[in-house]
């Protein structure tokens, strides 16, 4: 089983370590009780300048494997992450049996590598931090029983992160480790990814922060469009990267796509007020659509072919292979993208104008498109409001973005309950 795996893979690293979250559990209430109480206690040292003020992050929640330590939410020492791309990239999307075992075999040389590159040891960490969820369960598991176990051995507090604040706390990191300055607040937060698409209104609260959740979307997540839309085309696996670098090849005007306004009664889980705001977001029909489009111009055996002469060059990236596109195709990936771009956009901005945000901030794997980028940094500009990106290496799935978000937690003393456990389902804010 995961935990027992986790606990085996450690043993030679700390002899604590090889207890298995099972037993962990059992302990809680006893011996390991006993010890977050110690922790507690020793919190007032760990929350004044006498502690080191490095936070080892772990993230496991889908199909990246990553630790980081980072000093303060600012200054990241090392940031190390183990892709999957190519265990997933045969059956186009996250297999969650596969991704569960692949970090199970990541995390404990991918934490060493973070400490390494850090030059620090265990016992120079204030904190273990990880994420809770939202995520695949057991892929998360192997994180937190991890963590668990880790934090455990070494005395340390443990923080739970949801991945969400995650990706927002990614912008700041590096807003202040790169500019040495934080956006103004209220921010609006675009968190869009291959399982999100939601708007946030991020401000301050005393040492903390708060969140409320002003937009979503209704089903697919604008990353996952981009990954189906890929896969139905015949392009690689992650689908962003290989729909960004086709995009520019072909004509944006050449199909017209269009969003329905998304009613309220089509749906239950948009909050009354998202609705009210029109910051909701669907992105299944556009994916139909463009399925359609390939159906009624009967692309499907030069998609078939592309799919074909792709499989037989694993590993190629998505800047190359241009070959492999006509104008067609390229045409229908460049009206797809600037559809999806301009849809996130006049909702993001919408909803920044309604609930009186002072800045943006666009985070998550999307947020690595270039056509993403430009639009909103010229809409931005055209607005006079400013919007903030992370760099690339920080859009998509990392553990720095956790060990910072985790920083402010652990000043304030919010550290995880014993019982902490994945949470796939966990929601953002109010
Ligand atoms: O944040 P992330 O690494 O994982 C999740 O939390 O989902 O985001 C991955 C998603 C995938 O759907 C991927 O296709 C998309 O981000 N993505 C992109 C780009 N790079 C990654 N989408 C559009 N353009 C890109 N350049
Ligand atoms: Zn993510």
């Amino acid at each position: 089983m995961a935990e027992q795996e986790i606990a085996d893979a450690s043993a030679g690293e700390i002899s604590l370590v090889a207890l298995g979250a099972e037993a962990l559990d059992d302990t809680f209430s006893g011996e390991l009780g006993e010890r977050l109480l110690h922790v507690s206690t020793i919190e007032n040292v760990m929350r004044g300048d006498s502690g080191s003020g490095l936070i080892l992050g772990i993230e496991s929640s889908c199909d990246e494997t990553a630790a980081a330590v980072v000093r303060r939410g600012e200054e990241t020492l090392a940031n190390v992450v183990a892709s999957q791309i190519a265990t997933h990239s045969p059956y186009g999307g996250v297999v969650p049996e596969l991704a569960s075992r692949e970090h199970l075999r990541n995390i404990v040389p991918v934490v060493r590598a973070a400490l390494a590159e850090a030059g620090v040891g265990f016992a120079d960490l204030d904190a273990i931090a990880v994420t809770e969820g939202p995520g695949l369960a057991g892929a998360l598991l192997v994180g937190i029983s991890y963590a668990k176990a880790l934090a455990f051995a070494l005395g340390k507090p443990l923080v739970a992160v949801n991945h969400l604040e995650g990706h927002i706390h990614a912008v700041l990191l590096e807003q202040r480790e790169l500019k040495g300055e934080d956006l103004e607040f209220p921010a609006l937060a675009l968190v869009v990814s291959g399982g999100h698409t939601h708007l946030y209104i991020a401000r301050r609260r005393g040492e903390g922060w708060a969140y409320r959740n002003v937009g979503r979307t209704v089903d697919d997540a604008a990353g996952e469009a981009f990954d189906k839309v890929a896969k139905l085309l015949g392009l690689g696996y992650p689908g962003g990267p290989w729909i960004d670098a086709r995009a520019p090849h072909g004509n944006a005007d050449a199909v017209p796509f269009s969003f329905a306004q998304v009613k309220a009664k089509a749906h239950r889980k948009g909050s009354a007020e998202a609705v009210a705001a029109k910051t909701l977001f669907s992105f299944s029909g556009i994916k139909t659509a463009v399925l359609r489009y390939t159906q009624v111009h009967e692309m499907g055996a030069a998609i078939e072919e592309r799919r074909k002469r792709l499989a037989e060059r694993p590993g190629i990236r998505p800047a190359e292979a241009l070959e492999f596109f006509d104008k067609q195709t390229l045409d229908l990936i460049a009206s797809f993208q600037h559809a999806v771009v301009g849809d996130l956009l006049r909702k993001t901005f919408r909803a920044a104008e309604n609930f009186g945000a002072a800045s943006l901030l666009v985070s998550g794997g999307v947020a690595a498109n270039r056509e993403l980028r430009v639009r909103f940094t010229s809409e931005a500009i055209e607005r006079g409001i400013p919007v903030a990106f992370p760099s690339l290496a920080l859009s998509t799935d990392n553990a720095a973005m956790i060990a910072a978000a985790a920083w402010p937690k652990f000043a304030t003393g919010e550290f995880a309950a014993e019982t902490v456990t994945a949470d796939p389902g966990l929601a953002l804010g109010d």
